[in-house]
């Protein structure tokens, strides 16, 4: 039997940072509000003419040429977004493939907001573990601040775009082997985050579409309160599941959303400071990127090393969860 691995990390983000001062010149806020609430303190903006896509083949690039896989033996894209290049078709994947000059490969995207990442890495541990794929090119790349409202106080001062992406492979060897993923959702809490119009759930009326049509809305408060219980419920399961003590984790990646949820669940584990990672404050949230970019930031600042245990716990719009424990297993 193949075993899926996590070989190669790789991100990238846009050069303009949107700080929380420039924030307070948009709307009715501070520097002091946005960092005690929140932890951040700036996030990343592409720019006008920049895509989804753009971002997710830079990532790829650097998580491709980390791999020491090469690109034509890559068998499957997945891009997790809520911000696709177009809304209906065709799917972000497909765009990236053909940006990295990928042919005849398998391309789709899934939509689980935050989540995403998670939910991307169990579809490729399972298309490996089935025989039917070997290498995958897994993305979450997110342009929010295409779909944030810049007037809602609420939500613009969380999100901010960037890009990760992973490679993974099959693998013989057990103990390089993803060892389990978590992933679930409960649509009776729909309503606390969504993007509520332009579908056919709510169609727009007319061809005269408002820019506004595909803003995110939050209800942050409630959101919040489901995020700990959910993030630190979903943590408990997978370690007891798999027997594993919350020491044995070298590196804790929660979803970045906001660091007092991080915090409270760090605490809930009895994770210590140097467990739990952090890139809130440099990026805000940026929904399915935010695992790989803060993947990506401990592998390029040299604390990941190979062999070391990830443990990845997402939540976010549906809403969805997830949690995977992944030891790091590049080939080179
Ligand atoms: N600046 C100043 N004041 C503000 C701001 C702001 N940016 N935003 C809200 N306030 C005010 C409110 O109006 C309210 O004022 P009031 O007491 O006079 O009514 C007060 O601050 C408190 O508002 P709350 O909403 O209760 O603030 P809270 O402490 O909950 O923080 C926040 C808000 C940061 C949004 C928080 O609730 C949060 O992080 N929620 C979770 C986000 C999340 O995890 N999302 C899931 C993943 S995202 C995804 O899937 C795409």
């Amino acid at each position: 039997m193949s075993y899926a691995a996590l070989r190669s990390i790789g991100a990238y983000v846009p050069k303009k940072i949107l700080s929380n001062d420039d924030l307070a010149k948009m709307v009715d806020t501070s520097d002091e509000w946005i960092s005690k609430r929140t932890g951040i303190k700036e996030r990343r903006i592409a720019a006008k003419d920049e895509t989804t896509s753009d971002m997710g083949v830079e990532a790829a690039k650097k998580a491709i040429e980390r791999s020491g896989i090469e690109i034509e033996d890559i068998d499957m894209v997945i891009c997790a977004t809520i911000s696709p290049d177009y809304f209906c078709m065709p799917s972000t994947a497909t765009i990236i493939a053909k940006k990295l000059g990928l042919g005849n490969t398998t391309a789709f995207d899934i939509s689980a907001a935050c989540t995403g990442f998670v939910y991307i890495l169990s579809i490729a541990k399972a298309f490996i573990e089935s025989g039917m794929k070997k290498n995958i090119l897994i993305i979450g790349s997110e342009k929010l601040s295409a779909i944030t409202d810049y007037t809602d106080r609420g939500t613009c001062i969380l999100f901010g775009d960037g890009a990760g992406a992973a490679m993974v492979s099959a693998t013989q060897n057990i103990d390089e082997a993803i060892i389990d993923i978590n992933t679930g959702s409960d649509g009776t809490y729909a309503d606390l985050l969504m993007s509520p119009n332009g579908g056919t759930g709510s169609p727009h009326d007319s061809l005269d579409q408002e820019a506004t049509s595909c803003f995110m809305q939050m209800k942050g408060n409630e959101t919040f309160k489901v995020a700990v219980r959910t993030l630190t419920k979903d943590v408990v399961e997978i370690l007891e599941k798999n027997n594993i003590e919350s020491s044995a984790i070298k590196h804790f990646i929660p979803h970045q959303a906001n660091y007092r949820i991080i915090k409270a669940v760090g605490d809930a584990l009895k994770m210590t400071k140097e467990q739990v990672v952090v890139t809130v404050d440099k990026y805000g949230n940026t929904s399915g990127a935010s695992i790989p970019m803060a993947i990506n930031e401990i592998y390029e600042n040299g604390s990941l090393k190979s062999g070391e245990l990830l443990l990845l716990d997402a939540f976010g719009g549906g809403l969805t969860w997830g949690s995977a424990l992944v030891p790091f297993s590049p080939l080179k």
